[in-house]
């Protein structure tokens, strides 16, 4: 077995945060196996968005190394992550707001095949994209919208259409950062489990390079840790 196959898919050691006098890391080991989820909870204030960053490399960490796939990270910046499998998802904000989500979707696997900046694609291509992009939309019982422009969505579903870009990286990890809130309690409720579902549909797709995608997700809502972090 590779050094890789036998890492866990994230895992930070004695990792290390202070703004000031203020600590919000205090030298955090956490390990997320592959195909794991895990819930990050506690009160407004207690880090977890901190931690978030730490991994993602938006924040420094004052001390402690991050890992992806078994491989340090902890001196690479965001963009060097996320082509590691590294992905949190995207805010409403980074949403091509009067684009369809199908586009929206499209464009993240587009990026994910690095083919996004060709005007031309080879005949067969779009097709295959489109329905793929279509299937995670599906997934996340977004298909009634794929062809509504996102600025026409309610907040809740635009919040999904960020994962469902999120998933069209096919990352091997995917955080999900709070947020829960704006989506409604019945989708707050499942978010967890359909963007689990959705992850495991992509990982059929990677199943080939044997790698599972794994996901965190922070909230400050402790039923949403809860069913979240189930496995
Ligand atoms: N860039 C920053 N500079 C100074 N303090 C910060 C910064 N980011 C977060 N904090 C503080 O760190 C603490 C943890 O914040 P955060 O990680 O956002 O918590 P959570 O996501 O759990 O609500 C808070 O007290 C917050 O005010
Ligand atoms: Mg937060």
């Amino acid at each position: 077995m590779s050094e890789a196959a036998r890492s866990p898919a994230l895992e930070t050691r004695g990792l290390c945060k202070s703004f000031g006098a203020l600590q919000v890391a205090n030298s955090i080991d956490f390990r997320l196996e592959r195909g794991a989820r895990h819930a990050l909870i506690g009160p407004n204030g207690a880090g977890k968005t901190s931690f978030v960053n730490l991994v993602t490399g938006a924040l420094a960490p004052s001390a402690g190394q991050v890992l992806i796939d078994g491989t340090e990270v902890t001196d690479l910046p965001q963009s060097e992550r996320v082509k590691r499998g590294l992905a949190r998802t995207f805010q409403v904000t980074a949403l091509f707001r009067r684009l369809t989500a199908l586009e929206n979707v499209t464009l993240g696997i587009a990026e994910r095949e690095g083919v996004a900046d060709d005007l031309f694609w080879p005949s067969g291509r779009h097709k295959r994209v489109i329905e793929e992009a279509y299937a995670v939309l599906e997934s996340l019982d977004l298909a009634d919208d794929a062809l509504r422009p996102v600025n026409m969505l309610a907040y809740g579903r635009q919040r999904l259409v960020e994962i469902a870009v999120s998933l069209a990286l096919a990352p091997k990890v995917l955080l999900l950062d709070g947020g829960g809130g704006a989506v409604g309690r019945e989708r707050h409720d499942h978010r967890g489990d359909r963007a689990a579902a959705a992850g495991d549909r992509t990982a059929d797709h990677r199943a080939r390079y044997g790698s599972g995608i794994s996901r965190g997700a922070a909230d400050h809502r402790h039923g949403a840790g809860r069913r979240a972090g189930r496995r």
